[in-house]
């Protein structure tokens, strides 16, 4: 593995150590789906033991850094210059139903720009990494995002609404929409981040999504950057509480994209 980055060598220890769980756990899901109990506590522990081995390791490196995490919110919040954003299982829904699409996604800011971000596909052992002004990576290869220059060609990918959603019906219409001007059905694969991964690589030409939490993206959001995507999201350039709707394509269809996405305000839909 190419990795010369003090940041993303920690990414990378966490996630190796975190993920040997990971992977024990996923392998008892499917004997606890057919259990009459279920697997829905089982998955809420495995997602706290793998945040847990990542912000150790990360904290043993940097104990005064700031950390966002999905299940136990902000740690050192008076540290704003230095921060990590982690998603310890994205793709939850996946993991429960036993369904290998989900990850572990890490980001390092540094006064709220992502520099470094990893996300890791364990069952696949797809590593996704980047760090800015270095390019991005897939294990040892050299990741761009795909050439494709018209979004009727494009394929792409989204996700939600949530059930709690209040925008369910505009979310739908926006899919609609979208769905008529591409040749190839939009896939919905329920891992935000893989779906960021998914940009970079090429194997999406372009991921859009509403409602989505920030340590969803943040990993992605650098490295699509650094394989020559572009990210936007729709409300501007503005603090992580509303960095919800996101727009990440290989940068040729992101126009036609965001024209598309805009023509219609759909939160009056
Ligand atoms: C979810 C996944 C999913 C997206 C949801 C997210 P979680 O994250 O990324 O693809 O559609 O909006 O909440 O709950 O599995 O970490
Ligand atoms: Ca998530
Ligand atoms: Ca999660």
């Amino acid at each position: 593995m190419r990795i010369n980055s003090p940041k993303l060598n920690i990414m990378y220890k966490a996630c190796m150590k975190a993920s040997k769980s990971l992977i024990r756990d996923f392998g008892e899901i499917e004997n606890l789906q057919v259990s009459s109990k279920g697997p829905g506590d089982f998955v809420s522990s495995a997602d706290k033991r793998t945040e847990k081995i990542i912000i150790e390791e990360i904290l043993k490196a940097y104990p005064d850094h700031g950390i966002l995490s999905e299940e136990v919110g902000k740690i050192n919040q008076k540290n704003k210059t230095n921060r990590w954003i982690i998603d310890p299982i994205d793709g939850t829904s996946n993991f429960l139903n036993a369904i290998p699409q989900f990850a572990i996604s890490i980001g390092y800011e540094e006064d709220s720009q992502i520099k470094n971000g990893l996300i890791f596909d364990p069952i696949k052992n797809e590593l996704f990494f980047a760090e800015t002004g270095n390019g991005a990576f897939l294990n040892n290869s050299r990741i761009r995002v795909s050439k494709k220059k018209y979004l009727r060609h494009s394929l792409l990918g989204t996700g939600g609404p949530r059930s709690s959603s209040k925008i369910k019906n505009a979310i739908f219409h926006e899919f609609v929409k979208i769905s008529k001007e591409v040749e190839t059905p939009i896939r919905k694969y329920g891992s935000a981040s893989l779906d960021m991964a998914s940009v970079a690589c090429g194997r999406f030409d372009g991921f859009w999504q509403r409602e989505l939490s920030y340590w969803d993206v943040a990993a992605g959001i650098v490295i699509i950057k650094e394989a020559g995507g572009f990210v936007d999201f729709l409300d501007g350039e503005v603090d992580e509480s509303k960095k919800r709707n996101l727009v990440a394509t290989n940068s040729l269809i992101h126009k036609e994209l965001l024209d598309l996405i805009k023509k219609k305000n759909i939160e009056k839909d």
